[in-house]
C-alpha cells in the first residue's frame, strides 16, 4: 500500500515489487516511472514525502497496472517517433515497433513536392502523424472505421496538423479517385483466431477489432493488394505492417496480384515487420 509521508523512492521501490509479483514484463522500470507521473519529479531526486493526494492517486494507478491494464492508458498519453498522442481504452496503443512503418513510408516520399499519403487503419493516427513529422509537406489524410478510436484519432490528427475520416476499408477505395496517391499505409489487424485466444494480458484490455485479422491472419492484406492499386498513382508505394511471421505470406499475395519490387523490412528486433511494394 502506498502511504502519504512515504518517501517517492520507497514508493517507487514498493511498487516495483508489487508489478513484479503481478508479472508486468517492465516492473523495473514501472514503478519510478508511476511515482513520476504523479510527482512530475523523478523519485531517486526527491525527498519531498507524498501528499496525501499523491499517495491515493499512486495506489489506483499501481492497482490497475496490477490488473494489467496497458501503462499507455494509465498515462493517457504516449510519444511515439517525435510526437506526443493521445491514447486510452477504445484504441490501440502505438508501438515503438510501428515507427519503422513511418520511416520506410517517408523514405519513398522524401523527394515528392506534397506527396498525397493515406494511412487506413489509423487507430490514434500514430502512422500518419508519423509520416507527417518526418515528411513534413505530405498531405495525409487517416481512415479509422471504430467510433472509440475515432475519439483519439480527431484530437491527435488536429494537433498536428493530418485530416481524419471515418469509414471502412473495406469498400472506402471506391470513393478514392483513381491514381491520385503517392502513398498507402496501414497496419491492420493481422493476429490470427488461434493469436487471438492466447492474447498476453496488456494486450487482452486492447479492443478485439483492432487485432482480429481473421481465420489465418490475413484478411486485411488480401483485401489490400487486390483492391488499393488503383488509387495509387504510378510508380506509387504501398507500406504495410505485419506480424514478424507473416513477411513471405503477404510478399506472396502481393506478387500474385501483379505488384512489383517488393521488400521486405525488418525492425530493431531483427524480424520482418513492413512489406513494401510498389505499382507498376
Ligand atoms: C492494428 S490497429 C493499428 C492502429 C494504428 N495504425 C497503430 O499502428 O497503432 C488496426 C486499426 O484498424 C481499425 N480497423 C479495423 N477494421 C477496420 C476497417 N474495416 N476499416 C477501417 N479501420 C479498421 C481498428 O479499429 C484499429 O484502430
Amino acid at each position: 500500500m502506498v502511504n502519504p509521508g512515504q518517501l517517492p523512492w520507497a514508493a517507487a521501490l514498493e511498487l516495483r515489487r508489487r508489478l513484479r509479483e503481478a508479472g508486468c514484463p517492465d516492473w523495473d522500470w514501472e514503478g519510478p516511472w508511476l511515482v513520476e507521473m504523479v510527482t512530475g519529479r523523478q523519485p531517486r531526486f526527491d525527498d519531498t514525502p507524498l501528499t496525501a493526494g499523491q499517495a491515493a492517486e499512486l495506489e489506483e494507478l499501481a492497482r490497475n497496472r496490477e490488473k494489467r491494464i496497458p501503462l499507455q492508458y494509465l498515462s493517457g498519453k504516449w510519444d511515439f517517433l517525435t510526437v506526443t498522442l493521445r491514447v486510452g481504452k477504445g484504441v490501440l496503443c502505438p508501438r515503438s515497433d510501428t515507427e519503422l512503418l513511418c520511416q520506410e513510408g517517408a523514405a519513398l516520399i522524401q523527394r515528392i513536392p506534397e506527396p498525397q499519403v493515406l494511412d487506413l487503419c489509423a487507430g490514434t493516427g500514430c502512422v500518419g502523424i508519423g509520416i507527417k513529422s518526418l515528411v513534413p509537406g505530405a498531405q495525409v489524410t487517416c481512415l479509422e472505421k471504430s467510433p472509440q478510436a475515432l475519439e483519439y484519432l480527431k484530437e491527435n490528427c488536429s494537433a498536428y496538423g493530418v485530416a481524419w475520416k471515418e469509414g471502412d476499408l473495406f469498400g472506402y477505395e471506391k470513393e478514392l479517385p483513381a491514381q491520385s496517391l503517392d502513398l498507402i499505409t496501414a497496419n491492420p489487424p493481422y493476429l490470427t483466431k488461434e493469436e487471438m485466444a492466447q492474447l498476453q494480458p496488456e494486450v487482452a484490455w486492447e479492443p478485439a477489432m483492432a487485432l482480429d485479422g481473421g481465420e489465418d491472419g490475413l484478411v486485411f492484406y488480401r483485401y489490400l493488394a487486390a483492391r488499393y492499386g488503383d488509387c495509387l498513382k504510378p510508380g506509387g508505394w504501398m507500406a504495410l505492417e505485419i506480424g514478424w511471421e507473416q513477411g513471405e505470406a503477404v510478399a506472396s499475395l502481393l506478387e500474385k496480384e501483379g505488384w512489383t519490387r517488393i521488400r521486405v523490412a525488418r525492425d530493431y528486433e531483427d524480424r520482418d515487420r513492413v512489406v513494401l511494394a510498389c505499382r507498376p
